[in-house]
Protein backbone atom coordinates (compact mmCIF):
# COMPACT_ATOMS: atom_id res chain seq x y z
CA UNK A 1 0.00 0.00 0.00
CA UNK A 2 1.22 3.17 -1.08
CA UNK A 3 0.60 6.77 0.96
CA UNK A 4 1.10 10.20 -0.07
CA UNK A 5 1.99 12.10 3.36
CA UNK A 6 1.54 15.86 3.12
CA UNK A 7 2.45 18.46 6.51
CA UNK A 8 0.25 21.97 6.88
CA UNK A 9 1.53 24.53 9.34
CA UNK A 10 -0.98 26.55 11.71
CA UNK A 11 -1.24 28.91 14.48
CA UNK A 12 -3.69 29.41 17.23
CA UNK A 13 -4.26 29.41 20.88
CA UNK A 14 -6.11 27.32 23.37
CA UNK A 15 -7.00 27.15 26.72
CA UNK A 16 -8.14 23.94 28.89
CA UNK A 17 -10.60 24.80 31.51
CA UNK A 18 -13.65 23.00 32.38
CA UNK A 19 -16.28 25.84 33.69
CA UNK A 20 -18.14 23.38 36.01
CA UNK A 21 -14.56 22.61 38.20
CA UNK A 22 -12.82 25.30 40.52
CA UNK A 23 -10.53 27.40 39.70
CA UNK A 24 -8.27 24.77 41.71
CA UNK A 25 -9.62 21.84 39.73
CA UNK A 26 -8.56 23.52 36.93
CA UNK A 27 -5.09 24.10 38.47
CA UNK A 28 -4.72 20.52 39.07
CA UNK A 29 -6.12 19.01 36.25
CA UNK A 30 -3.89 21.48 33.77
CA UNK A 31 -1.65 23.19 35.39
CA UNK A 32 -0.50 26.19 32.82
CA UNK A 33 -2.90 25.61 30.16
CA UNK A 34 -5.53 26.60 32.54
CA UNK A 35 -3.54 30.01 32.44
CA UNK A 36 -6.17 32.73 30.98
CA UNK A 37 -6.98 33.61 28.08
CA UNK A 38 -4.67 30.89 26.98
CA UNK A 39 -1.31 30.33 24.98
CA UNK A 40 -0.05 29.85 21.53
CA UNK A 41 1.25 27.00 19.23
CA UNK A 42 2.53 27.03 16.06
CA UNK A 43 1.10 23.35 15.15
CA UNK A 44 1.83 21.01 12.42
CA UNK A 45 -0.78 18.91 10.98
CA UNK A 46 0.36 15.98 8.80
CA UNK A 47 -2.12 13.72 6.97
CA UNK A 48 -1.73 10.69 4.74
CA UNK A 49 -3.70 9.49 2.04
CA UNK A 50 -3.55 5.86 0.49
CA UNK A 51 -4.03 4.56 -2.83
CA UNK A 52 -2.51 3.42 -5.91
CA UNK A 53 -0.68 6.22 -8.24
CA UNK A 54 -2.73 7.52 -11.03
CA UNK A 55 -1.45 5.83 -13.89
CA UNK A 56 -0.99 9.01 -15.80
CA UNK A 57 0.23 11.69 -13.18
CA UNK A 58 1.96 9.22 -10.95
CA UNK A 59 0.07 10.87 -8.17
CA UNK A 60 -2.18 9.28 -5.19
CA UNK A 61 -3.72 12.75 -5.29
CA UNK A 62 -3.26 15.97 -6.89
CA UNK A 63 -1.56 18.55 -4.79
CA UNK A 64 -3.07 21.17 -5.85
CA UNK A 65 -6.68 19.69 -4.61
CA UNK A 66 -5.15 18.38 -1.49
CA UNK A 67 -3.83 21.31 -0.40
CA UNK A 68 -6.67 24.07 -1.28
CA UNK A 69 -9.21 21.28 0.10
CA UNK A 70 -7.22 21.31 3.57
CA UNK A 71 -6.69 25.06 3.22
CA UNK A 72 -10.47 25.76 3.10
CA UNK A 73 -11.60 23.32 5.66
CA UNK A 74 -9.08 23.65 8.15
CA UNK A 75 -6.41 25.86 7.79
CA UNK A 76 -8.78 29.10 6.96
CA UNK A 77 -10.95 27.74 9.98
CA UNK A 78 -8.03 27.52 12.69
CA UNK A 79 -4.95 29.55 11.36
CA UNK A 80 -4.01 32.71 14.24
CA UNK A 81 -7.61 32.06 16.04
CA UNK A 82 -7.85 31.00 19.46
CA UNK A 83 -9.76 27.90 18.88
CA UNK A 84 -11.98 27.92 21.95
CA UNK A 85 -13.35 30.79 20.38
CA UNK A 86 -13.29 30.14 16.89
CA UNK A 87 -14.07 27.05 16.79
CA UNK A 88 -18.08 26.22 18.15
CA UNK A 89 -16.85 22.58 19.31
CA UNK A 90 -14.59 24.18 21.34
CA UNK A 91 -16.56 26.59 23.03
CA UNK A 92 -17.16 26.79 27.25
CA UNK A 93 -18.29 23.45 28.52
CA UNK A 94 -17.50 21.36 25.53
CA UNK A 95 -14.60 20.32 23.91
CA UNK A 96 -11.64 20.92 25.79
CA UNK A 97 -8.83 21.14 22.32
CA UNK A 98 -6.37 19.07 23.20
CA UNK A 99 -4.24 18.25 20.39
CA UNK A 100 -6.48 14.46 20.87
CA UNK A 101 -9.18 16.24 20.41
CA UNK A 102 -8.09 18.73 17.14
CA UNK A 103 -6.91 15.71 15.53
CA UNK A 104 -10.59 13.92 15.99
CA UNK A 105 -12.17 17.59 14.86
CA UNK A 106 -9.82 17.72 11.80
CA UNK A 107 -10.48 14.12 10.98
CA UNK A 108 -14.41 15.07 11.33
CA UNK A 109 -13.93 17.31 7.98
CA UNK A 110 -11.32 16.19 5.96
CA UNK A 111 -12.70 12.84 5.59
CA UNK A 112 -15.98 13.76 3.58
CA UNK A 113 -13.77 16.64 2.28
CA UNK A 114 -11.39 14.34 0.67
CA UNK A 115 -13.57 11.60 -0.55
CA UNK A 116 -12.91 9.51 -2.64
CA UNK A 117 -9.54 10.27 -1.74
CA UNK A 118 -8.66 7.63 1.26
CA UNK A 119 -7.81 9.39 3.97
CA UNK A 120 -5.89 7.20 6.65
CA UNK A 121 -3.75 8.88 9.19
CA UNK A 122 -3.52 12.73 10.50
CA UNK A 123 -1.37 13.84 13.11
CA UNK A 124 -1.24 17.10 14.83
CA UNK A 125 1.94 18.65 16.96
CA UNK A 126 1.66 21.10 19.30
CA UNK A 127 5.18 21.56 19.54
CA UNK A 128 8.53 19.09 18.74
CA UNK A 129 7.69 17.13 22.10
CA UNK A 130 3.81 16.74 22.04
CA UNK A 131 1.21 15.40 19.17
CA UNK A 132 -1.79 13.19 18.69
CA UNK A 133 -2.32 10.74 15.98
CA UNK A 134 -5.21 8.96 14.23
CA UNK A 135 -4.83 6.07 12.45
CA UNK A 136 -7.71 4.67 10.65
CA UNK A 137 -8.95 1.62 11.53
NI1 LIG B 1 -1.05 24.12 24.76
Amino acid sequence: MLRLLRRYRFSASHLYRRPEWSEDENRRRFGKCANLPGHGHNYRLWLAVEGEPDATTGFVADLGWLDQTVQSTILDVLDHQHLNHAVPEFAAGKLVPSSENVVLWIRDRLIPALAPARLVSLRVDEDDDLGAEWLAP
